[in-house]
């Protein structure tokens, strides 16, 4: 039986028990067809605390190279700063930028109200590139948005390969990618949307369509149907991929991949939420389809598709009070649970496996 080596980050906050939650169902998935072997990783505002750095010592080497890819829950406190005063233990510009895992891929999904859409959110450089440098008491312009040739290709590109292999489930079944930027204001995102524009020329069966950051919160609003794949700096993604949560049934929804040429992980889009950690209340729905897109990632697609399954039948799903609530109605163990012996029956009722 095939085992593959799985590196667990749980993070802070709700990150433990949407970590226990996810590899439950993780477990359920793989139960004899594959098995998973787990290394726990410490990493977090927790970490930085104790230890004064963001990750354990050799864990950022052992997720590049030792294990086939690692699942990661939210990290990160309100009140753990670093002495410049932002986040610290947030993990992300130490994970995305030391793996070079430059692809952040956040799927978009709600299938009762016909939202379908993959924002590929460019994970290393934009307007995160230069943090925490040219800080003075009373005024900052440190923070200046990069785009680079080479990184915008890849992105683009990136982007791209996703809408030929996607099955084109929006409403009007047209094949796009929708280039996401402020062209119009600052020449970074000019530049972006010229490379975004000679890439394009490379897949002439798909629709190549633009759109103004602002414009694109308006139609991801009013309009979610008409998005196929977005890709966009890394600033903007991150705004945007919030507000599409928002249309898909709240944060806790929505996963994320982050994968480079030699590195993936995988973690829920959302936060930490410590006011609801240890309630039994938080929604691991977001962790676990992280989950499943890491065993898609390591090439588990029956399992993935098992995990899928299971959440559109067992979770509630359009959350009418979304807009960012990470809270069940119910218990997580209790929805963990049933996600379980969902997969389970449904691996005893397929063919021989
Ligand atoms: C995300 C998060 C992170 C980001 C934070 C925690 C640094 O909001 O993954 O979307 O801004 O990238
Ligand atoms: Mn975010």
């Amino acid at each position: 039986m095939k085992s593959y080596l799985i590196g667990l980050i749980p993070g802070d906050g709700i990150g433990p028990e949407l970590i226990d939650s996810a590899v439950a169902v993780l477990n359920a998935a793989a139960a004899g067809t594959f098995t998973l072997d787990f290394r726990w990783e410490d990493g977090g505002a927790g970490t930085y605390l104790r230890t004064g750095s963001n990750l354990g010592a050799g864990a950022l080497e052992r997720i590049r190279s030792m294990y086939h890819a690692t699942l990661k829950g939210p990290a990160g406190l309100p009140g753990v700063r670093s002495p410049d005063g932002t986040e610290a233990g947030v993990l992300g510009g130490v994970l995305r930028r030391g793996l070079d895992a430059y692809a952040n891929i956040r799927p978009v999904r709600s299938p009762g109200a016909g939202i379908d859409y993959v924002l590929v959110r460019e994970n290393t450089e934009g307007l995160y590139a230069s943090r925490g440098c040219g800080v003075g008491n009373d005024w900052a312009h440190s923070d200046q948005l990069l785009v680079t040739r080479p990184g915008t290709e890849r992105i683009v590109r990136k982007a791209f390969e996703l809408a030929t292999v996607r099955t084109g489930a929006q409403a009007d079944g047209v094949r796009r990618v929708t280039c996401v930027d402020k062209s119009n204001v600052l020449r970074s995102y000019a530049l972006f949307r010229k490379i975004f524009t000679e890439i394009a020329a490379e897949y002439p069966f798909i629709e190549a369509d633009y759109l103004y950051a602002d414009a694109a919160a308006y139609q991801l609003i009013i309009c979610p149907g008409r998005f196929d794949v977005l890709v966009t700096e890394n600033f903007i993604g991150d705004i945007l991929s919030d507000v599409g949560a928002a249309t898909a049934g709240g944060l806790g929804m929505c996963p994320a991949a982050n994968i480079g040429a030699s590195a993936a992980y995988f973690e829920p889009a959302h936060g930490s939420a410590p006011a609801l950690a240890r309630t039994d209340s938080a929604n691991p729905t977001a962790q676990i389809l992280a989950a499943a897109m890491l065993l898609e990632f390591i090439g588990e697609h029956a399992g993935a598709q098992a995990i899928r399954t299971a959440v559109d039948a067992v979770v509630p799903s359009a959350n009418p009070e979304a807009g960012g609530a990470l809270s069940l109605t119910g218990s997580l163990q209790h929805l963990t649970g049933q996600l379980c012996r969902h997969i389970s029956r449904h691996h005893a009722s397929a063919a021989p496996r």
